[in-house]
């Protein structure tokens, strides 16, 4: 196997990086209704471009607390299918780690090509977008295990569908954040992959207050929604059926309402969104549509700029529109992960 081995030139370039995890911004949206406030909050301003830097920070941080990793020996292993690939590669490697991604085929070539400009393998299997877990043909899941299994003293998995750490990052970071800047949230509506965002942000919440309402988002079967899951192809996650009765509604959303909605974001907005944040808006503007009244917070987990292959592929942007955006929509940070300087870093 071959890794990137160059040397990490500046230890504090990259405590630098992992600092800028969390307390990413909260933006006001229109709403199809006066009464009901909507406030989306921009996960792609994290330094790896997505909401997975808090959970990827949190089980790092977590398993060095119990010991199980050594700096310079341990090659962190993780199936997964996209930006926690992204955010396995750049904080490991920030931490003095290796990271090796099992990733299904159908993940997008510039995520895979981001893993591996971060300095991580990226290993292929055929399965569907989001790991099955559990039970069945999971090949990313059987592949990872059967490489810890041949090397259990080098491999660590950080298993993000049932690490607690996934839920903790967004209790005490994702949720407090919300909740200290917009203050009586009513309603709040995000996807779901590992359950780890929903759940951790929803005992939050609900401790502050009861009342809040949590909605959770799903993709139609065979879906083309990187990081979501649907429930009725693919069991629920152990950390999502650990607190599932923190979940007051599902609604679903379809591969074409998704893209319909990033381009509707875009143009109307000027906001360059990826395909989950489309559906999470589709679902928003469901509730918002039949409420009287309510501040509604969404998480939009990562932007566009990644998913030329996909926005292509179903013809949601021309290569002129995914360029325009990709340069002039608005909040789009100079994202680590775009700054070439930084990259070199890697
Ligand atoms: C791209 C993407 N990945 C992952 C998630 C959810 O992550 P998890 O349920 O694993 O916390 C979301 C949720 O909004 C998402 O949009």
């Amino acid at each position: 196997m071959v890794y990137n081995t160059f040397e990490v030139k500046s230890v504090q370039s990259f405590e630098d990086i992992l600092k800028r995890v969390g307390n990413t911004p909260h933006i006001p949206l229109s709403s199809p209704n006066d009464k009901v406030e909507l406030y989306a909050k921009l996960e792609w301003f994290n330094p790896f471009g997505s909401l997975k830097d808090r959970a990827v920070l949190w089980m790092i941080k977590d398993a060095e607390k119990k010991g199980v990793l050594k700096k310079g020996q341990t090659i962190l292993i993780e199936p997964t299918s996209g930006n926690t690939g992204i955010a396995i590669a750049g904080i490991a490697r920030a931490l003095g780690y290796t990271a090796e991604l099992v990733v299904p085929a159908k993940v997008s070539e510039e995520t895979k090509e981001l893993i591996r400009r971060l300095g991580a393998l990226v290993l292929q299997t055929e399965d569907d977008l989001c790991p099955r877990v559990g039970p069945g043909t999971d090949q990313c899941i059987a592949l990872a295990n059967s490489i810890i299994r041949a090397r259990p003293e080098k491999y660590v998995m950080l298993n993000q569908y049932a690490n607690e750490a996934n839920f903790l990052a967004h209790y005490e970071s994702t949720g407090p954040e919300i909740w200290s800047s917009l203050k009586d949230v009513t309603h709040f509506i995000a996807g779901v992959g590992t359950g780890g965002t929903l759940t951790g942000v929803a005992a939050y919440l609900k401790k502050k207050n009861p009342n809040v309402k949590v909605i959770g988002v799903q993709p139609q079967k065979a879906h083309h929604i990187q990081g979501l899951r649907n429930l009725e192809e693919s069991m629920a996650p152990e950390l999502l059926r650990r607190r599932l009765d923190l979940i007051d509604e599902w609604i679903k959303i379809s591969d074409s309402e998704a893209f319909k909605t990033v381009r509707f974001l875009a143009e109307s907005k000027r906001l360059f969104v990826g395909p989950s944040s489309g559906a999470v808006y589709a679902a928003a503007q469901k509730v918002a549509g039949r409420l009287s009244k309510g501040k509604l917070v969404l998480i939009f987990a990562d932007d566009g700029r990644k998913f030329w292959s996909l926005y292509s592929k179903f013809k949601v942007f021309t290569r002129e529109e995914f360029e325009y955006y990709s340069r002039n929509a608005r909040y789009l940070p100079e994202n680590i992960l775009f700054q070439e300087e930084v990259l070199r870093v890697y």
